[in-house]
């Protein structure tokens, strides 16, 4: 079966599936602390979930990640795990892996190990309770710690993402990489996004540039880059005092389009092509349509790919929020 490659000769070998726009937190940046979450009957179901990522690896997907929302909070969704993990098995898919917040680890890192899972991103920000509990409104720290325990001693390598604002965690750039030093997790930062809306909050009064952390980090220390891309947008550096290798995502300010390898599909079946626009395929009706059949759902796939964009559309600069994509990351999954 010929492989996804779009118009800019980029394979799509990434794929990330939201499979809730639910959460139990409601992070200041990412939601209004009283959502109106998409009606059951909208959603994939598992079943539906799992044809549509078996056709993606059909296709030449060789990454999932999935996230949500949180992706933890979707009744059953270890059997989703387990299903994916015949195409590890088949040795198809080379990685299955998820972002999460962290609340249900405890209950769910060994079962997650078992169906294949070797890796985990942890959505941290702060590690001052009282903190963590004003970023989150929902969230409680100890949790999402018993959680991190329980996935390291799960075996599961779990990489922390947090994301910077300005005059939050500003203070805590030291601290926070010290722990996850001590535990050996790497440790990513991630600009904040103007994606969604913040219910009267300003986006851009939280925006903490990554290369002003990345100065400060090397105020400190002998930073070096490292050649590793992803096919997104983070960058790392290796600290040559520690040997700890930290990650920048900087989706505003750096061009990582050229080596872009990734889609998204929402919760509801609608791909992604850019993170930046908004321009989807629904996939879902194709789907739907065809319930023994996935020849519709491939073309329609085929189709989409074809309508990747060159690039994104974000801006900061003029201090208006003029790439605005209105849509939240719970629903696109970051
Ligand atoms: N900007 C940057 N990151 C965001 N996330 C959610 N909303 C935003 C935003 N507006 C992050 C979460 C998590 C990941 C899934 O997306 O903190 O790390
Ligand atoms: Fe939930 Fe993640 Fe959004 Fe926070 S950022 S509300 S943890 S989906």
């Amino acid at each position: 079966m010929e492989k996804l490659v779009d118009p800019f000769h980029r394979a799509i070998s990434y794929l990330r599936v939201s499979v809730t726009d639910r959460c139990d937190f409601r992070c200041v940046y990412c939601m209004a602390e009283h959502m109106t979450f998409l009606p059951k009957k909208e959603l994939l179901t598992l079943e539906e979930l799992d044809r549509m990522c078996s056709a993606f690896v059909r296709l030449g997907v060789e990454k999932l990640r999935i996230t949500g929302g949180e992706p933890l909070v979707r009744r059953d969704i270890l059997t989703f795990f387990r299903a994916m993990s015949r195409h590890l098995e088949a040795g198809a898919l080379k990685e299955l892996t998820l972002t999460t917040n962290g609340s249900q680890l405890e209950r769910f890192a060994g079962d997650l190990a078992s169906a294949g899972v070797r890796r985990v991103n942890v959505s941290l920000d702060t590690l001052d309770e009282a903190k963590f509990a004003q970023v989150t409104r929902w969230g409680r720290l100890p949790k999402v710690l018993r959680g991190i325990d329980a996935a390291q001693a799960a075996g599961l390598r779990v990489k922390i993402n947090a994301v910077a604002l300005k005059g939050f965690n500003e203070d805590e750039l030291f601290p926070l990489l010290d722990w996850c030093a001590s535990r050996d997790m790497d440790l990513t930062f991630i600009e904040v996004m103007p994606m969604g809306d913040l219910g009267g909050e300003d986006r851009l009064d939280q925006y903490w540039s990554l290369k002003d952390l990345r100065a400060r980090l090397a105020g400190r220390f002998t930073l070096t880059d490292l050649a590793e891309r992803t096919g997104g947008p983070a960058r790392y550096v290796r600290i040559e005092e520690t040997g700890q290798k930290v990650g920048f995502i900087t989706p505003l300010t750096h061009n990582f389009c050229e080596s872009c390898n990734r889609v998204r599909l929402t919760c509801t079946g609608e791909l992604y092509m850019c993170l930046g626009q908004e321009d989807m395929a629904d996939l879902r009706a194709p789907l739907r349509a065809h319930p023994g059949d996935d020849a519709a759902l491939d073309l329609a796939i085929r189709a989409a790919i074809a309508r990747k964009p060159k690039g994104h559309d974000f801006d900061y600069s003029r201090r208006r929020v003029d790439g605005t994509v209105s849509r939240h990351m719970s629903h696109t999954g970051g």
